[in-house]
């Protein structure tokens, strides 16, 4: 019997609305593989908690979700807490302390109704960014003088350090590598003539020892334009913090936006947990009112179960959700449908105890 202890931080707004949904399609499969169990442990962090406790987490929470296997989060944010503090002490404390360097974001189009891109079609968007999750512009390294004078001067440093760039590049090597897929470098070695040219370089390095797999190297700006006419040259894509950032989300723009979108923060050592989140936010504008769309959350679970060697039941669950996306009526609102959250979450369970 193998078991997986996860650690479960819902969070704020529709975030636990979300995970609940999650966890529900965690327990269908613990029950239809008798090799398979779950433990879940519950952390009641977030922005309400920093409401009343004036701290986003427990000042021993790193210490205390260390040993889980997975963290498996919804989502931060809340009316009245700065956005810098709930990203700053929760979600990029726990990516740094427990060196989740590489940011796994899917871009596969699932239905085609799903895309804004005209006669696209499932086969023509499929690939996986992988993003650099450590450094970079997101470093926190920087300076402000002369705050509020004529004279100010605001400095945001990007930094790249030679391990740093070498890992995500390399573990981007293997994926595609094992994958038999082209790897893309996307980059800006025009303008950025430091941190960019040498990201270039060490790209051509580790490449020496990946013969078989197959490059291309865009600048960022002209990679943004092939996302949206011709994703197809896409398969595994390389990039760093900050340009990984945006062009994730322009690939969810392309795939059926943040109720669909997912990311898994990986430390491949698996010296420290992995987290496993849906892409959105709280989403005030919706929490409380069981509307939430829970697929992205449930897509999480799917990147959970490869990271944990399940490839079998990442794969149920992915086709799953192929499956659910035919059933239009069956969705929440912003699909189009008219199901609450936990209704999807019931049809999702029936569809995997069908596929099992
Ligand atoms: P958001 O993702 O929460 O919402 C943007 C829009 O998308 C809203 O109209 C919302 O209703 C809709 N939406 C998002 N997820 C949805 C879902 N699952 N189903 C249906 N509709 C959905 O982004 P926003 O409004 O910019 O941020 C709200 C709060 O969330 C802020 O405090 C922000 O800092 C935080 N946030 C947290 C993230 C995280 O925890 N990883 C990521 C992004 C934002
Ligand atoms: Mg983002």
């Amino acid at each position: 019997m193998k078991t997986f202890n996860i650690a479960l931080i819902p969070g704020d707004g529709i975030g636990p609305e979300v995970v609940a949904e999650g966890v529900k399609v965690l327990k269908a499969i613990e029950k239809l593989d008798s090799s398979i169990s779950f433990t879940f442990t519950m952390f009641p962090w977030g922005c309400e908690y920093y409401i009343d406790n004036g701290k986003m987490m427990d000042d021993d929470g790193i210490d205390k979700l260390k040993t889980f296997d997975a963290i498996y989060l919804g989502a931060v944010g809340y009316p009245g807490v700065p956005d810098h503090i709930s990203l700053w002490d929760l979600l990029l404390r726990i990516r740094k302390e427990f060196d989740q360097y590489v940011n796994l974001r899917p871009v596969t189009l699932l239905n085609q109704s799903l895309t804004p891109l005209k006669s696209k079609m499932e086969k023509d968007i499929d690939f996986l960014v992988i993003r650099e999750n450590s450094e970079g512009e997101y470093a926190g390294a920087g300076e402000r003088l002369f705050k509020g004078n004529q004279e100010e001067v605001v400095l945001q440093t990007g930094v790249f350090t030679r391990k740093g760039t070498e890992r995500i590049i390399r573990y981007a090597y293997e994926e595609a590598s094992k994958s038999n897929r082209t790897l893309t470098s996307i980059s800006k070695g025009n303008a950025l003539n430091y941190s960019m040219v040498f990201w270039d370089e060490v790209f051509d390095e580790i490449g020496k020892e990946y013969p078989d797999v197959k490059t291309y190297s865009y600048l960022v700006d002209a990679a943004s334009l092939y996302f949206v006419t011709d994703p197809k040259k896409f398969e595994v894509v390389v990039t760093s913090n900050l340009f990984g950032d945006i062009l994730t989300d322009l690939g969810a723009a392309l795939t059926g936006g943040l109720g669909l979108a997912t990311g898994a923060n990986i430390n491949p050592e698996k010296d420290f947990p992995s987290m496993f989140e849906p892409v959105h936010g709280s989403a005030p504008d919706i929490a409380g009112k069981g509307i939430a769309n829970p697929i992205a959350a449930i897509w999480s679970v799917s990147q959970m179960l490869d990271f944990f060697g399940e490839k079998e039941w990442g794969e149920a669950v992915l086709s799953c959700i192929k499956d659910m996306l035919k059933e239009t009526m069956q969705l929440t609102p912003d699909l189009g449908g008219s199901a609450s959250t936990g209704e999807v979450g019931d049809r999702f369970v029936e569809l995997l105890n069908e596929y099992a």
